[in-house]
């Protein structure tokens, strides 16, 4: 991570700033699309690196341009299909939904900045900066050197993005820490304990993980920056399928979201009309990072206070 800019963000890993580009594919072919790289919860405790292998130049070569050659596919939400295959997924529901629906290639390869501040705001309007800090923040699990895009299975990456006590998976030390585990987010689930959720409710979904986690995981992992990305995480329920300003959200598009990799349109969702702004999402990881704070009172606005003070770098 050395040598890399750093923009504090808050949550991140679900923040996402997008960048609107006409004829990218085009300006791609063009030019060389130089990018900082910079993410709030860019200090991993432990970073994979992975195993020196030698490849042929040209078939590492031919490997690298076919993961790159960025396709534009035409995502909506009526087309949607499971990943088939050949085709990589993350342990991000929503990249995988974005891909199931055609928003980001099936495939889930050749992820670039264009394709996926394009995949964001066709999906789910987002706006161009956030989608474009989101990728500048992704775009670490690649790990190649200078990497201009990045694939749904590079997130699997153990405590680079991807991180222990997620919502929905298990944690690497226990096996698979991408796939959707329904077991794990039935654990969840029994703090969603009304039909509209509460950024409390979800947020008493992730404390219940971390202690599940800590409390068995010999290896957990969780740091500052983690808890950044992880309150990003759970707030991003609220900001894609909720009530952005109550901090709500419909528990049944939650769940549908999560068992399906699917946006909840059958359910009567619909995208929102104005794009989404990172600000909005600032606002609303506050909202469940208060709502993690386990005093009650008045002395929990001081605490509440008093934390942001520490995690001054953060945001
Ligand atoms: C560039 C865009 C994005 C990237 C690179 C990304 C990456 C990731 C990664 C690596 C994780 C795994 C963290 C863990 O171990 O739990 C994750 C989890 C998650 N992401 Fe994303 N994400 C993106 C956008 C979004 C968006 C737009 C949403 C909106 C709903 C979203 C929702 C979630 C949720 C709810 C989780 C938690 C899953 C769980 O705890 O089981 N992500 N994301
Ligand atoms: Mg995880």
């Amino acid at each position: 991570m050395d040598g890399q800019t750093t923009m504090n963000v808050p949550g991140e890993g679900c923040y996402y700033i997008l960048w609107d580009m006409p004829n990218a594919l085009l300006r791609y072919q063009c030019c060389t699309i130089h990018l900082h790289h910079f993410h709030s919860f860019s200090k991993p405790t432990f970073v994979y690196q992975a195993p020196i292998m030698i490849f042929p130049f040209t078939l590492l070569l031919s490997i690298s341009t076919a993961l790159a050659s960025p396709h534009y596919a035409r995502g909506s939400i009526e087309g949607w299909a499971p990943a088939g295959p050949n085709d990589f997924r993350g342990p991000c529901p929503m990249m995988n939904t974005l891909a199931n629906h055609g928003f980001l290639p099936h495939d889930g390869k050749g992820l670039t900045k264009e394709v996926v501040v394009k995949g964001l705001k066709d999906g789910l309007n987002f706006n161009e900066t956030l989608g474009g800090i989101m990728f500048d923040q992704a775009i670490i699990a690649n790990p190649e050197p200078n990497a201009t895009f990045f694939t749904l299975d590079n997130l699997n990456r153990h405590n680079v993005l991807e991180h222990d006590a997620s919502m929905s998976r298990s944690d690497a030390f226990f096996g698979n820490n991408h796939i959707f585990n329904q077991t794990i987010f039935d654990t969840t689930k029994v703090y969603w304990t009304d039909e509209t959720l509460s950024a409390e409710m979800l947020a008493n979904g992730k404390l219940f993980r971390q202690i599940e986690s800590r409390s068995t995981n010999p290896e957990y992992t969780f740091t500052a920056t983690t808890e950044a990305f992880s309150l990003g995480e759970v707030a991003a329920p609220i900001i894609v399928f909720g009530e952005i300003e109550g901090g709500t959200v419909n528990r049944s598009f939650v769940e549908y979201f999560f068992q399906n990799e699917r946006l909840p349109a059958e359910l009567g969702w619909v995208k929102k009309s104005s794009p989404v702004t990172i600000d909005q999402i600032i606002r609303t990881s506050q909202l469940v990072e208060n709502a993690t704070i386990l005093i009650t009172g008045s002395e929990a606005a001081a605490h509440s206070a008093s934390r942001r003070d520490l995690h001054g770098g953060k945001w």
